[in-house]
């Protein structure tokens, strides 16, 4: 099972959930119009191997997801909050790959992507500290592009994909 965090509008989790019918992922969103765009999508293909929970994904991890479960994390373009003031709000923080790093199976992955070298380079350093995590050093980016990420493109932004692997124990 993989789980994306912040599907927003919710294109590339369906597409990726179409291109992948072997494997169930879950799509966690709290925006509401996010969440009736997915399920219009998942309507439309038809898509059996996809489930959608609005709710917070750090109490969904926490509360819902048995630990060492999950195949792979999906966290595309979170909110980068660029202001320094509200940087403390950023999903990325110690205590989130903690979790994360919890939930994942050995030889699990997390693929996050961002458009705000500052956040990446923020992503970079906190799950580099987490024990449990092993950076690819390839950063690979095997995934259709979003719509978060198609307005920064346009905005010039430079995208930076990063890929760790819980380790063996
Ligand atoms: C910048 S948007 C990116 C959306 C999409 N991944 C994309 O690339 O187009 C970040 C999304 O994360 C969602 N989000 C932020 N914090 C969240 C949380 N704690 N739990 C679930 N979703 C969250 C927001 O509602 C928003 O839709």
């Amino acid at each position: 099972m993989v789980l994306e965090i912040g599907s927003g509008m919710g294109e590339t989790t369906a597409e990726i959930a179409q291109q992948n019918p072997a494997i169930d992922f879950i799509a966690i969103e709290v925006h509401g119009p996010g969440i009736g765009s997915l399920l219009k999508k998942i309507d439309a293909l038809k898509l059996k191997n996809l489930r959608v929970i609005r709710h917070d994904a750090a109490a969904v991890l926490e509360d819902m997801i048995p630990d060492g479960l999950l195949a792979g994390i999906h966290l595309f373009f979170p909110d980068p909050w660029p202001k320094k003031r509200h940087h403390k709000r950023r999903l990325v923080q110690p205590a989130f790959a903690a979790l994360a790093a919890r939930k994942l199976a050995p030889g699990g992955y997390l693929h996050a992507a961002t458009d705000w070298p500052e956040y990446a380079a923020q992503i970079d350093e906190v799950f580099s500290l987490n024990s449990f995590l092993e950076k690819e050093l390839q950063e690979r980016r095997s995934r259709p592009i979003t719509k978060f990420e198609r307005r920064g493109i346009g905005l010039g932004h430079p995208v930076r994909d990063l890929l760790f692997l819980r380790r063996q124990e």
